[in-house]
């Protein structure tokens, strides 16, 4: 019997998603400035999934504990509230079931040429082979270039797309990155969706004429490693960096925090918080391989994209509120983005926000957007995909509807598109 009981706790302990179990997600409607400041600053352990503004509600997950206490204080300063969902473990298992149907349905793949299907959210290893198989099948145009390694020493991996090997420097560059904080897993397919429509499926040959690509699907590998792994934590956002303080408990550095530009102005020096900036600028070999990449193509890189998600925005420097001198072309950039994406979006997903990142959302300084823009890079944006919230659903904010993988990565390839070829047009003009 004791052998028994034994038993059954450690498969509870090991149990997936058990560490969310009574976590809910609240939606909660500011009024104030005061209480936009309240709910912004909220901090481990809780988890702001969405900042709040005076007209966007904040989102937050609030551990078991702690979510008796969050309601009192919400009604004792008489802000509105909403609990999106008293327990995402159920959202958690709901995701998983609905992608193992998925895959019980899976169509024949096509053998003659790398394809991806569009009915899950790869891993990092099935990321890491389509990309050698991409570069293996079409080497005159495809370069796989290893930046170095993560934390933990996996390959932080992308992909150089040119006809002229990047040696035509009359050539724009356009830097498309996902996947820099690890839960964000509807990024994926915006990246993989654009080699596919850059070296396998290419029915635009203007985008691959004129410009050189390079495509990071994976910025943050043990991140996103993590979140998928069975013993691991489907919400986890920063990397996998250790022994930052002796016996913290807490680890991970938060790689948007952790670029040299404004450094820690606006950003957590706690280990435990999601924002936390590492202990110094650039201490992390995720970072210090993404400014390799701006560095090394100083003055070529035309538009840079660091897809994060979620909630339907097109975002810009400086983070601390400040405009770029160039202000009014990025501007100009990020609408024509926007339009073409919704043009083609969801009806039920609203339209595109474009504007400074700071005076749209929340301050935030380290990050790799405002780095592009330091490294001489004129179109330097963030996008912020939208989550699925088909009539009904309760699988949104980070978590994946299968449903929506595919419109996910075709969406997004029309605003990056639409980036691409602003780039040409305007580029005398800034
Ligand atoms: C190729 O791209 C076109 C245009 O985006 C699309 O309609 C078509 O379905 C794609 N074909 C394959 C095999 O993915
Ligand atoms: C990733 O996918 C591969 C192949 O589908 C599988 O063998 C592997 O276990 C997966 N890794 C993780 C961490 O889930
Ligand atoms: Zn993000």
């Amino acid at each position: 019997m004791r052998w028994l009981i034994c038993t059954l706790l450690l498969s509870y302990a090991f149990a997936k998603h058990e560490e969310y179990d009574g976590h809910a997600l609240f939606s909660v409607k500011v009024q104030k400035a005061e209480h936009v400041d309240y709910f912004n600053t909220l901090d481990y352990p809780f988890d702001i999934w969405q900042y709040a503004t005076l007209t966007r509600n904040g989102m937050v997950l609030v551990p078991k504990d702690y979510v008796q206490l969050f309601q009192n204080d919400l009604n004792s300063k008489g802000i509105e509230f909403v609990i999106e969902t008293e327990n995402i473990k159920n959202e958690l298992e709901l995701e998983d079931q609905l992608f193992a149907e998925k895959a019980r349905s899976k169509s024949v793949r096509s053998v003659d040429r790398p394809t991806i299907t569009w009915d899950r959210i790869y891993n990092l290893t099935e990321v890491n082979d389509y990309l050698q198989k991409v570069a293996e099948a079409y080497p005159d145009v495809v370069t796989l270039v290893n930046a170095g390694k993560s934390v933990e020493g996996r390959d932080i991996n992308y992909l150089k797309i040119s006809t002229s090997n990047f040696q035509d420097t009359s050539k724009p560059i356009i830097f498309i990155e996902t996947l820099l904080h690890a839960r964000e897993w509807v990024t994926l397919p915006a990246s993989l969706h654009a080699i596919d429509k850059l070296v396998v499926n290419v029915t635009e040959q203007d985008l691959i004429d004129n410009y050189d690509w390079i495509i990071l699907p994976v910025a943050n590998p043990d991140g996103y490693e993590f979140t998928h792994a069975a013993d691991g934590n489907r919400f986890w956002r920063k990397n996998r960096r250790t022994g930052v303080f002796p016996g913290d408990v807490c680890l991970g550095v938060d790689l948007n925090r952790n670029f040299d530009i404004d450094f820690g102005q606006h950003s957590s020096n706690l280990a435990c918080s999601e924002t936390y900036h590492g202990p110094s600028a650039f201490s992390e070999p995720e970072t210090r391989a993404i400014r390799n990449i701006l560095n090394e193509h100083d003055g070529r890189i035309e538009l840079f994209i660091d897809i994060h998600s979620f909630g339907n925005l097109i975002l810009y420097g400086w983070g601390t509120g400040q405009l770029p001198s160039n202000v009014f072309a990025i501007h100009a950039g990020g609408l024509r983005m926007a339009e073409a994406i919704d043009a083609v979006k969801m009806d039920y997903n609203n339209n595109y926000r474009v504007g400074n990142a700071a005076l749209v959302l929340y301050p935030a300084s380290g990050s790799a957007m405002d780095y592009g823009l330091a490294a001489n890079v004129p179109l330097s944006y963030v996008y912020e995909l939208p989550a699925y919230r088909g009539a009904g659903q309760t699988i949104f904010g980070f978590l994946v509807h299968p449903d929506f993988i595919e419109q996910a990565g075709m969406e997004t390839w029309e605003g990056i598109k639409a980036g691409a070829r602003f780039v040409t047009n305007v580029r005398s003009r800034y």
